[in-house]
């Protein structure tokens, strides 16, 4: 009968543990040794920088010399993984003495104890063995971590933990504004998607990529926020009522947004409504498409030579509006990037203005439209022609316009 290890979680803060040797396989394992709270000594004669440096910030201790007896004194849990076999049998034969459970690296069976794949997804931690193939724990970690991100194991009883909890109404799932990134559903982040795949309710902006509805549990109900009553006062109003009202029926409420969630997203009146209900909500941001459109079309916002400041603008407003509140003036004296989010409609006041401003006229312009999407498309110009260009073109939003000289480093079109 083949040995079956048994599996535990060790608790290892404050415990002393020792690692013998200070390869890639220490480097692998000291992360989630020093996450668990150990208190860790490395014995090696050399280390990388990274060892280093945690030894340096006192994170660890390093004895920088070779392996002698008695080092694993007081020790719960041993490491071995030096590259002299000799070495490791030595520290080996010094734990089971001590009774300390200790991993070889050289030579997995001989060890006292195994170490597993592992993953964790919100509050479950898993640990795999591969029955001696780290290959296969692997690849069956990776496959259980993506069912349970994907909802296809059921871990309803996870919940984000909320970060405004009133702690009035904590027994509710609460509300999550989760940013979906610029429109291509891989675009997300994890937690994002782990949190549409548990959502009772999902409220989706237009700009939100639509393809991750399918992640979606069968019973959630969905609610085009496009579709609510126009005007943007009464659409966020309906929105913050949806959003509260949801939250206190005991139902878990996402808000998938475009980009992230507080880049001109209104998130945080989404915020200010769920903590005056006294509703539990979370926010995880996203990829905010001022900076990854234009990335798409190959386009940095920064570049040494070239910027070394971008700055973000709505462009929702005209210029010499009394709504305005951007100085346009100012914007227009700056040398690096200036990106400008919802201003397709108004962009040949904003390039004049911005001139006007001591921009040069020659600057160089792309608009990008529907970055991340099916329907991409590039528009290259100059300041003093973007405006006509863009209206001969038919450019429509969304749309992120990039101003400065980073447009050319690598322009596609
Ligand atoms: C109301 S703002 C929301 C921005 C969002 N919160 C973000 O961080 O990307 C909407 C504007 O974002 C820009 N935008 C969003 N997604 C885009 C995309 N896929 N392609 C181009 N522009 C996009 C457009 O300028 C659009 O008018």
């Amino acid at each position: 009968v083949t040995e079956q290890p048994y599996l535990a979680g060790l608790r290892l803060s404050g415990r002393r543990v020792v690692v013998v040797g200070a390869g890639t396989v220490v480097r692998r394992r000291l992360p989630a040794l020093l996450e668990a709270g150990a208190v860790v000594t490395v014995i090696a004669p050399e280390v990388s920088p990274t060892v280093e440096a945690l030894a340096g910030e006192g994170r660890l201790t390093w004895v920088p010399r070779d392996y002698r007896d008695g080092d694993l004194d007081g020790a719960w849990y041993v490491v071995v993984a030096t590259d002299s076999p000799v070495a490791n049998a030595a520290a080996a034969a010094e734990a089971e003495r001590q009774r300390i459970f200790c991993v070889r690296a050289d030579d997995a069976p001989a060890g006292t104890a195994v170490t597993p794949a592992t993953g964790r997804h919100g509050a479950v931690s898993l640990a795999v063995l591969g029955g001696g193939d780290p290959g296969r724990a692997a690849t069956v970690r990776d496959g259980l971590l993506e069912a349970l991100r994907a909802g296809a194991v059921d871990d309803r009883a996870i919940r984000p933990v909320p970060e405004h909890d009133s702690g009035t109404t904590s027994a509710l799932p609460g509300v999550a504004l989760v940013g979906g990134g610029p429109g291509d559903p891989g675009l997300i982040t994890v937690r994002g998607r782990e949190l549409v795949a548990r959502a009772d309710v999902l409220i989706v902006d237009r700009l939100a990529p639509q393809a991750l509805l399918a992640l979606a549990p069968a019973h959630a109900e969905i609610i085009d926020a496009a579709k609510l009553p126009r005007g943007r006062s009464m659409l966020q109003e309906t929105i913050n009522e949806l959003l509260v009202g949801r939250a206190l029926e005991g139902r878990f409420v996402v808000r998938l947004k475009g980009g992230d969630p507080f880049v001109f997203g209104r998130g945080s009146e989404e915020v200010e409504a769920c903590v005056a209900a006294g509703v539990p909500v979370t926010v995880v941001p996203g990829v905010t498409s001022a900076i990854s459109v234009p990335a798409l079309a190959g386009i940095p916002v920064t570049h040494r030579e070239l910027a070394q400041e971008f700055v973000v603008a709505s462009g929702h407003v005209p210029p010499g509006d009394p709504r305005s509140s951007v100085d346009w003036t100012a914007l227009g004296r700056l040398r690096g990037t200036l990106v400008l989010l919802m201003a397709v409609e108004n962009l040949a006041s904003i390039a004049t203005a911005l001139v006007a401003g001591g921009r040069a006229a020659a600057t160089p312009v792309a608009i990008v439209q529907e970055g991340s999407l099916p329907g991409e498309r590039v528009l290259h110009s100059t300041l003093e022609a973007v405006g006509d260009e863009a209206r001969r073109t038919g450019i429509r939003p969304p749309a992120v316009v990039v101003v400065g000289p980073v447009v050319r480093v690598r322009p596609r079109g």
